[in-house]
């Protein structure tokens, strides 16, 4: 396979919350960019989502009347130079639309996965021209949030992941390239270890939630942004950071499956804003506020993205 170097055509599969906010990043970047949506009903959304994101960024909003839309999966794709994928996180889903994608897509064409736990190789197994496939996974808002993780699995080609990582830089994202295809990658694998121990906080009655977000965003949280937790550990040492294990580790949670504390949750229908509860009461105007609260904070945190 010789890939293109410098992708121009790009198609979306999937066209739901993080299908049309990777298209509004690329078509702000000026590529030429298609969605494939099965549901009638969602593509109909798609264009005016596109453009509220563009407005909200700044941008052109009429750039969401050049994103072509369709349900046809295999034309969408005959021109494609670059494909993601954003259809729903069921692995056998993604397998039967990327064997589609190696039937329809030209062989030049990478095809990306935005999945957010899956390993590629699992999504990849027994596929022909393996070496174009790979994982890019971005962060909800797609718009927003600079990171999009790219993940090598043992069969996708230097070149495939040479062209992502250009790719990506050009339309403003930082890409950090993930060499090992485990399920989570880097950053959601960071995000769980740290959910697994509030939710287990919880559990145990050590702290309520609202006490325990309230610990997160008055701390440590408002230094990650600008401070990694390993520079974070060179900065006040790591004889200190060792001798603080020695004492913390034995006590952090250890189970090997999600806490059955959420199992119960979830059997009870307590979903959070889905379903107006979850580890907390949440009013509709609370909900609200707290979506205002996250899109304000992310675009006045916008800058040049950081260096890994
Ligand atoms: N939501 C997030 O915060 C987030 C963040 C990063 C990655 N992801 C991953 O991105 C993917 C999409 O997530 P989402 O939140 O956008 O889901 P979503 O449910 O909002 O969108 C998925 C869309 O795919 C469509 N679809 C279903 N079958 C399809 C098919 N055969 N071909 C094409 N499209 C099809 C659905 O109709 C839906 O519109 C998942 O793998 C998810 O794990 C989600």
């Amino acid at each position: 396979m010789t890939s293109v170097n410098a992708p121009r055509a790009i198609v979306i599969v999937g066209g739901g919350l993080m299908g049309s906010g990777i298209a509004q990043v690329f078509a702000a970047a000026g590529h030429d960019v298609t969605v494939v949506e099965p549901t009638a009903t969602v593509r109909d959304t798609i264009r005016p989502r596109i453009a509220a994101d563009l407005r909200l960024f700044g941008r052109d909003e009429a750039l969401a009347d050049a994103v072509t839309i369709t349900d046809d999966l295999a034309s969408a794709v005959t021109g494609a130079d670059y494909v993601t994928e954003a259809a729903p996180e069921k692995l056998e889903l993604k397998r039967a639309i990327f064997a589609e994608l190696v039937r329809h897509a030209p062989h030049a064409a990478i095809l990306a996965s935005n999945t957010s736990v899956i390993p590629i190789h699992t999504i990849a197994a027994g596929l022909p021209t393996a070496e174009r496939i790979v994982g890019t996974h971005w962060w909800n808002p797609a718009g927003l949030i600079p990171l999009v993780e790219v993940v090598q699995s043992t069969r996708t080609s230097p070149a495939t992941i040479a062209t992502t990582m250009q790719l990506l830089a050009s339309i403003g994202k930082a890409p950090a390239h993930v060499t090992k295809d485990l399920p989570g990658f880097v950053a959601n694998r960071l995000q769980h270890a740290l959910w697994r121990e509030a939710i287990a906080m919880v559990a145990e009655g050590i702290c309520d939630a609202a006490t325990l977000d309230a610990c997160v965003k008055n701390s440590f949280g408002l230094r990650l942004a600008v401070l990694g937790p390993l520079e974070n550990a060179d900065l006040v040492g790591l004889d200190l950071t060792l001798d603080i294990h020695k004492t913390i580790i034995p006590e952090l949670d250890r189970l090997d499956r999600p806490n059955p504390y959420l199992e119960a949750q979830v059997a009870a229908g307590r979903l959070g804003f889905k379903s107006g509860e979850g580890f907390r009461r949440w009013t509709p105007e609370e909900m609200t506020a707290v979506r205002e609260r996250l899109a304000s904070h992310l675009l006045a945190a916008q800058r040049p993205c950081s260096k890994p």
